[in-house]
C-alpha cells in the first residue's frame, strides 16, 4: 500500500508544488512508483509545471462523477514509473468532498509506493480533504517570518489529525544569507517550530525558469541535488539536511559573500 503523504503550507507560493514535482521526480528516479495528486482543486498548478497540461483529458472530478475510469485520468511521465492525477479545472468544492478524494484514492493506492498530494495554501476545506486521507504530511516553509508564523499554524492543526509523521521542509534558503547571521538557518527554524527537518532547499533561480516552462523535469541544479536528500530521507526515514551554505565557506566562498554583499 502506498505511503500518502501530503505537502502543505500556511502561506501560499512558498514552494509545495515545486517541491512535489521535483520530489515524484526524484522518488521515480530511484525506482519508487509514484503518483502525485493536484489537490489544489480549480487551480491545477501541477500539470502545468510538469509540462502535462497539454495532455490533460480527463481530470479528477470525470474520475469522483464516474465519467471516467481512473486510469484513464492518470498522466504517465515518458519512460518513467512517474503518475500525475490532474486536478479538477472547475472549482466544485460541493462535488469534491474529503470521503470522495479519500474513496478515489482508495480505489488506486494498491499500486503504488507512494503518493504524494499537493494541498492548497491555508486551512480551509481543501486542507481538510488533502490531509484527511494522507498519513503523513511535510510542512513547507520559506525563511521568511511570516510564512514561519503561517507553518505554525498549520503544525498546530495537522497535530489534530491521525498522521504517522509530521516533518519540515525550508525552502528558498539563501546560503550566503545564512553564513552572514543574515536569515535563519533552517535547523534553527525547526526548532523554533519544534518539528523533525527532512530538508533544506536553498534558493535557485533554475526552479523558476524550468517551472514557468513546464521542464522541471530537466532542472540539475542545487535544489535538485537538496530535493533527492528529501528522497532519500524519506525513503530511508533518514534526516540528511543538504548543507546550503556549502558554497560559501573557505577563501573562495568569502569571495562571494563579499561580491554578493549590499
Ligand atoms: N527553491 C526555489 N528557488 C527559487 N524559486 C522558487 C523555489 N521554489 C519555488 N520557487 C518559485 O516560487 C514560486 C511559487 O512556487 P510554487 O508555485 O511551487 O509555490 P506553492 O506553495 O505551490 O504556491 P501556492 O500556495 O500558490 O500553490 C514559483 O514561481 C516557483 O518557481
Ligand atoms: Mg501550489
Amino acid at each position: 500500500m502506498a505511503r500518502k503523504i501530503v505537502l502543505t503550507s500556511g502561506k501560499g507560493g512558498v514552494g509545495k508544488t515545486s517541491i512535489l514535482a521535483s520530489l515524484g521526480i526524484c522518488l521515480a528516479n530511484r525506482g519508487k512508483n509514484v503518483l502525485m495528486i493536484d489537490g489544489d482543486v480549480g487551480l491545477n498548478n501541477l500539470d502545468v509545471v510538469m509540462g502535462m497540461e497539454s495532455r490533460v483529458v480527463y481530470d479528477m472530478s470525470d474520475v469522483i462523477e464516474n465519467k471516467c475510469h481512473i486510469n484513464q485520468a492518470l498522466l504517465q511521465e515518458e519512460g518513467s514509473s512517474l503518475y500525475l492525477l490532474p486536478s479538477a479545472h472547475a472549482y466544485d468544492n460541493q462535488k469534491i468532498t474529503a470521503q470522495a478524494f479519500k474513496e478515489m484514492i482508495g480505489r488506486i493506492e494498491h499500486l503504488f509506493d507512494f503518493i504524494l498530494i499537493d494541498c492548497p495554501a491555508g486551512i480551509d476545506a481543501g486542507f481538510h480533504r488533502a490531509v484527511s486521507c494522507s498519513d503523513e504530511a511535510i510542512v513547507v516553509t520559506t525563511p521568511h517570518i511570516p510564512a514561519i508564523r503561517d507553518g505554525d499554524k498549520v503544525l498546530g492543526l495537522l497535530r489534530s489529525y491521525k498522521l504517522n509523521s509530521i516533518s519540515l521542509v525550508i525552502n528558498r534558503v539563501r546560503g550566503d544569507f545564512v553564513s552572514r547571521g543574515k536569515m535563519m538557518s533552517a535547523s534553527e527554524i525547526a526548532r523554533i517550530l519544534r518539528t523533525p527537518l527532512i530538508g533544506a532547499v536553498p534558493e535557485d533561480d533554475a526552479v523558476t525558469v524550468y517551472s514557468q516552462l513546464g521542464r522541471i523535469g530537466l532542472n540539475r541544479s542545487s535544489s535538485r541535488d537538496a530535493i533527492d536528500m528529501i528522497a532519500s530521507n524519506i525513503i530511508n526515514n533518514s534526516f540528511r539536511i543538504y548543507d546550503v551554505e556549502r558554497g560559501y565557506r573557505g577563501f573562495f566562498g568569502r569571495l562571494k559573500r563579499i561580491v554578493s554583499r549590499y
